[in-house]
């Protein structure tokens, strides 16, 4: 039997209505995370909600890879834009993922490095991350898609000089609190990855205003990319 694949939220806006979509649900409660096993689209999923920040990211994609035996892990939710052309809606797919405030600078390492591993930017599955592009542009016609960096840190940039020092050392396109962690643990694992974000704010200034308008707007359109994607995994 082919794997199940692990779909991890950190907020209830983001895996509700995934949750909703499941048949033959099962519930695994771990670390006060619920694993929801079932199946969307006849594929076997496990959907949680993983909560906010690196550490609760973390946790929950090692119980998925250790409990649940997935076979790949799918990190979804909303971020803020990084780049001028990437406006609220769009949706950012992964190439790698990078911990923007991992700062071992003080011992001559580069900001982002993680002293003792072999990698710090985590590259996403080839094969998740064309099938996500390709399914955006069918599924979502009146949104632009984005392929690059994500940059992970335990942090809401609302801020212009914070958000252009990220652009600066990174060459990011979007940044979210969960994505890199997910992808450390799943490259730690052997398991592949993909991050799908829907921009809900430009994490400058006007962030705070416009991250509760445009968060379910956003959500919706990760939704159905993830609804055809499972179509087609
Ligand atoms: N998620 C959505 N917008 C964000 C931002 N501006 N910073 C961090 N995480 C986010």
């Amino acid at each position: 039997m082919e794997k199940a694949i692990g779909i991890i939220g950190a907020m209830e806006i983001e895996v509700a209505q995934l949750k909703e979509m499941m048949k033959d649900m099962t519930v695994t409660t771990k670390a006060g995370m619920d694993f929801c096993r079932g199946t969307i689209n006849e594929r076997d999923v496990v959907v949680v909600q993983s909560g906010v920040g690196k550490v609760n990211a973390a946790v929950c994609a090692q119980i998925l890879v250790d409990m649940f035996d997935v076979g790949a892990i799918i990190n979804t939710g909303v971020a803020g834009s990084l780049r001028a052309e990437i406006n609220i809606g769009d949706i950012v797919i992964s190439r790698t993922a990078v911990q923007h405030d991992m700062d071992v600078r003080a011992l001559r390492y580069k900001k982002g490095f993680i002293p003792g591993m072999k990698k710090s930017k985590f590259p996403a599955d080839d094969g998740l991350l064309l099938l996500a592009v390709r399914t955006c542009q069918q599924v979502n016609p009146d949104i632009k898609v984005y392929t690059g960096v994500v940059a992970t840190g335990d942090q809401f940039i609302a801020d212009q000089a914070v958000k252009d020092e990220i652009v600066e050392t990174f060459k990011a396109s979007c940044t979210e609190m969960e994505g890199a962690s997910i992808a450390q643990v799943a490259w730690l694992n052997e398991v592949p990855f993909v991050i799908i974000r829907a921009i809900s704010d430009k994490a400058d200034g006007s962030a705070q205003m416009d991250y509760p308008e445009f968060e379910k707007m956003a959500v919706e359109n990760t939704v159905r990319l993830l609804d055809a994607m499972l179509k087609q995994l």
